[in-house]
Formats: structure tokens, C-alpha cells, sequence
């Protein structure tokens, strides 16, 4: 697993082009990866650098495992979406993060206007939980547990309920707790590390808390690098699930500079952190991105451009990996 560095440089300059996963393997990490999403498998030059797993060793569904699309009536499961990218990744042997099991958006209107008492909205939590990023982004901003159909129905309860059930479907998942603005030291990271202390004493299972790392431009926390250590520090895996760095269009050379090195600080943090597992992006090209339909005037967060060329970016987490 740990190949010497000094080959992997060489390997590196004596090749065309450097490869992500071929790194991070080499810094002793897991896996390399990126989301994806069921509509983009239409597209064959999409599809090809996706399978490509000198970059990619893992996959994230960017949506076909959110409950809206997984049991969109109570009870009734559909598997159709999500399958479609495991089948993907095991024709190429690639892992799967599965996202998400228990999240406050993409919930069908009979979670959200179902007026379930506290144990019946456990007793659905139970069953719809069978793996994965179990819950996802269970904290506001300031650290306070976010008010979500499930929170103000039964308190922290169901998140202690999704994380056993998730437990007994699948004894060999990683169990994962995931967030936004969680990237620096503040009081959203203390909350997600007090939650973490708190499920290890009440012996809830609980293996790994994932960093989304939806960053700006030249706005990567000072403290990324010692909150990924304090956050492992607790124990559990920590991953940076969701990597894109986005910026104010246009993108001129300054910024696509600035951002690459903002790459390459939050993959150097990862590799110096041994619990840090692996890196995620959240999708790897700018055609797919989530970025500009939700932020006017904002994008080209990802690595690759709309055109699938390589940008500065590539290089910033390539140096990240190998420096
Ligand atoms: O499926 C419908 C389609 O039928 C319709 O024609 C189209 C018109 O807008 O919308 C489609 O649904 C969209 C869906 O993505 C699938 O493409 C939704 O409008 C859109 O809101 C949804 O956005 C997703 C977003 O989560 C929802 O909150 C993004 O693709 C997805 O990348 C994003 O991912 C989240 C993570 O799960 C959690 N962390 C933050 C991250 C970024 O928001």
C-alpha cells in the first residue's frame, strides 16, 4: 500500500499525465474519487474518464440514493438509480459511498407532511436505513442540531435509530455522519465532535465523519489542516466527501491559480492526516457541476472544465498528493 514516494515522482515525470487515485494509493490512502450522477451516463467521453481508475477508485451517487428516489412511497423501495452506478463501479471495481440515508432535503412529501409521532418516524427511519452516509448535515451553522422533520420529532433520537439499523443491515459498511462548513476549527466542527464523543460513550456505532469541503476560492480555512487531525483524533475515519472549490465567473488566470493551490492545501492536509481515508470530489468536470444552478454567477469548481480538459486544479492536487 505505501509505495516509496520517490518512485511514484519518478513514474510522475516520465509519464504524460499524473493520475489522483495512483497518488493517493501511494500516500497510503484509500481511494481517489467523484460523484456522478444517472443522467451523465448518456454521455460515452463522460463515461470513459469516470471508469478511468487511475483517477477515480470510488463513486458517489450525487442523487439516486437520496430517499426521494429510494422510497418514494412509504414502504415501496426503489433501487433502479442507485444501482445503475454500484453496477458501474463493480464492472470496474470501484467503491461506492452511498449518499444518503437521513437528510432534511430530497425527502418525499410523506416524510416531511406525514405528521408522524416520534415512534412511528423512528420506526421509519429504522427501515429505511439499510447503509451509507447515514446522516447528512444534521447541525446549522452556530453547532445547534438543525430543525429538521426528524429533529423536532424526536430530537437527536433518530440519528442514534438510522446509525443501529444501518449497523445491522450491513456489519461491514462504514458508518458516516456528514457535513458542510465542518472544514475549519468553529463551533459546527465542535458540535460534530461532541456528537461523535457522545455516540462512542453511548456505544452507537459510528465509524467515520465526513467533510463535504464545498469551499470558495481562496477561502480554505487556516485551520483545515489541524481540525482534519482533531476530527480524527476522535477515532473514527474522516473523508473529504464532497471536494469543489468554486469561484466568481469569470475565470481569469489568478483565480484558476489560486485555485489550484487551494487544491492542493486540502490534499495535502489529507495526506498528512492518517486517519484522513480518502478525497471525493463532487463530480470532477464543470458541465455536471451543482454549482452554477445554485449560485448566480459562480463556478468552475471542479478539476477538469466543461470540456473534460484539465485545469491548473489537476496539477494543484497532484502536488498535494505528491509533496
Ligand atoms: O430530477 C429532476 C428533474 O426531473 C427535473 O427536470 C429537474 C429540473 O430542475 O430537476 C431534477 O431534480 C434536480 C436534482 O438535483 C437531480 O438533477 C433538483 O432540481 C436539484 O435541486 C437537485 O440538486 C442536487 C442537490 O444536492 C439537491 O439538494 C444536486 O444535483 C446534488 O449535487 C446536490 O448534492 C448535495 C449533497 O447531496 C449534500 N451536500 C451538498 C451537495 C450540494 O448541494
Amino acid at each position: 500500500m505505501f509505495k516509496p514516494i520517490s518512485l511514484v515522482v519518478l513514474g510522475l515525470f516520465s509519464s504524460a499525465v499524473a493520475q489522483l487515485n495512483t497518488l493517493a494509493q501511494a500516500a497510503g490512502k484509500k481511494y481517489f474519487g467523484t460523484a456522478t450522477d444517472n443522467p451523465e451516463l448518456s454521455n460515452t467521453s463522460y463515461v470513459a474518464q469516470l471508469r478511468n481508475t487511475a483517477d477515480f477508485h470510488q463513486l458517489t451517487p450525487a442523487n439516486s440514493m437520496k430517499w426521494d428516489a429510494t422510497e418514494p412511497s412509504r414502504g415501496i423501495f426503489t433501487f433502479q438509480g442507485g444501482d445503475q452506478i454500484v453496477a458501474l463501479a463493480e464492472s470496474n471495481r470501484q467503491l461506492i459511498r452511498g449518499h444518503n440515508c437521513v437528510w432534511h432535503n430530497q425527502l418525499p412529501d410523506w416524510v416531511t407532511s406525514g405528521s408522524f409521532d416520534n415512534a412511528t418516524l423512528l420506526s421509519i427511519v429504522e427501515n429505511h436505513c439499510v447503509s451509507w452516509d447515514v446522516i447528512n448535515e444534521p447541525f446549522n451553522d452556530d453547532g445547534t442540531f438543525r430543525e429538521s422533520v426528524f429533529f423536532s420529532t424526536t430530537g437527536t433520537s433518530y440519528i442514534t435509530t438510522a446509525l443501529r439499523a444501518a449497523r445491522a443491515a450491513d456489519s461491514q459498511a462504514k458508518l458516516y455522519i456528514n457535513d458542510f462548513n465542518i472544514e475549519g476549527r468553529g463551533p459546527k466542527s465542535t458540535a460534530m465532535a461532541q456528537l461523535v464523543k457522545q455516540l462512542q460513550a453511548d456505544r452507537v456505532p459510528i465509524d467515520g465523519i465526513g467533510i463535504q469541503g464545498h469551499l470558495i476560492v481562496g477561502e480554505v480555512p487556516p485551520t483545515f489542516a489541524q481540525n482534519l487531525q482533531d476530527l480524527a483524533g476522535l477515532g473514527v475515519e474522516v473523508a473529504i466527501t464532497e471536494l469543489d472549490i468554486r469561484m466568481t465567473l469569470p475565470a481569469t488566470p489568478e483565480l484558476l491559480a489560486q485555485q489550484k493551490a487551494d487544491y492542493e492545501t486540502v490534499i495535502a492536509a489529507c495526506k498528512a492526516v492518517d486517519g484522513c481515508v480518502g478525497v471525493t470530489l463532487w463530480d470532477w468536470t464543470g458541465k455536471f457541476s451543482w454549482v452554477p444552478g445554485a449560485f448566480a454567477g459562480e463556478g468552475a469548481a471542479c478539476p477538469w472544465d466543461e470540456n473534460f480538459v484539465r485545469k491548473p486544479a489537476f496539477q494543484g492536487i497532484v502536488n498535494g498528493w505528491v509533496f
